[in-house]
């Protein structure tokens, strides 16, 4: 079994209120309880509304909390429903999803996610970077191509490679129970790693997570690819027992 460090980072997206403590306090007790059990590190990025309230009654040092977007913009401003990712730090994030192709769909460009890890770099957070391809690039066979894009478009050469974690997220694998055949998926990891190694022309391997309809079976396949340092995990992380078994199971 593996004694490299693995990240299992939960993405509520819309969904959660107050009453959703329950939730994520028996996720806190688990990792508590197995704190030292693996190297693991575990983050939920929740609701912006939620951050601070789970924050203030987790008081954890073995969970940490995200948030999924941010403005660009690094001071106030007049932008009507936004936060930026200095206020997402003071509520008490750690982490935050930017790319994420829901927010890519609604005008995210690599242009737009290049300015708002700036901004979260320039807050400390650490980034959880998304990047992947459509059903339609997929068949296309321009899988490499659109990955190469995203990292190249969205990254500035001098950025902090120490705070960004790369999520390779397929789209057409979203939320829809299809995976990547483990062929391909070690191929594209691997693809990921030596293109934003070049790229940032750093020494150190960056870390690369697999998203797309992880769920508490097929994590055991992904559990057999080592390139894989984590797991950012989408509609599996609103249960409390199905983000707990994802993790059991990775490491049985
Ligand atoms: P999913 O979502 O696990 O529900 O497929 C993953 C994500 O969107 O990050």
């Amino acid at each position: 079994m593996t004694n490299k460090l693995k990240y299992f980072i939960g993405n509520w997206k819309m969904f959660g209120d107050f009453g959703s403590f329950k939730i994520i306090s028996k996720i806190n007790q688990f990792c508590y309880k197995n704190r030292n059990v693996h190297k693991k590190k575990i983050v939920l990025c929740v609701p912006n509304i939620l951050i601070n309230f789970f924050n203030k009654k987790l008081k954890s040092k073995y969970l940490s909390l995200g948030a999924q977007n941010c403005h660009y913009h690094n001071s106030f401003g007049p932008f009507t429903g936004s936060v930026n990712a200095s206020m997402l730090k003071k509520v008490g994030s750690k982490y935050i999803i930017l790319g994420h192709s829901e927010n890519r769909l609604e005008g995210d460009t690599n242009q737009i996610i290049k300015k708002k890890i700036i901004s979260a770099l320039d807050q400390n957070l650490n980034i959880i970077f998304c990047i992947g391809e459509t059903h339609k690039e997929k068949i296309k066979k321009k899988t490499f191509s659109v990955l190469r894009k995203q990292i190249r478009n969205s990254l500035k050469k001098k950025f902090n490679i120490n705070k960004i974690i790369f999520a390779y997220e397929p789209v057409w694998s979203i939320g829809t129970n299809k995976i990547p055949k483990k062929n391909e998926l070690i191929n594209t990891i691997k693809f990921i790693k030596r293109e934003s190694k070049k790229y940032l022309s750093t020494k150190k391997m960056p870390k690369v997570l697999y998203g797309g309809s992880v769920n508490q079976k097929n994590i055991r396949l992904f559990s057999t690819i080592s390139d894989i340092d984590g797991f950012l995990i989408g509609g599996a992380s609103q249960s409390s027992k199905k983000f707990i078994d994802i993790i059991k199971n990775y490491y049985k």
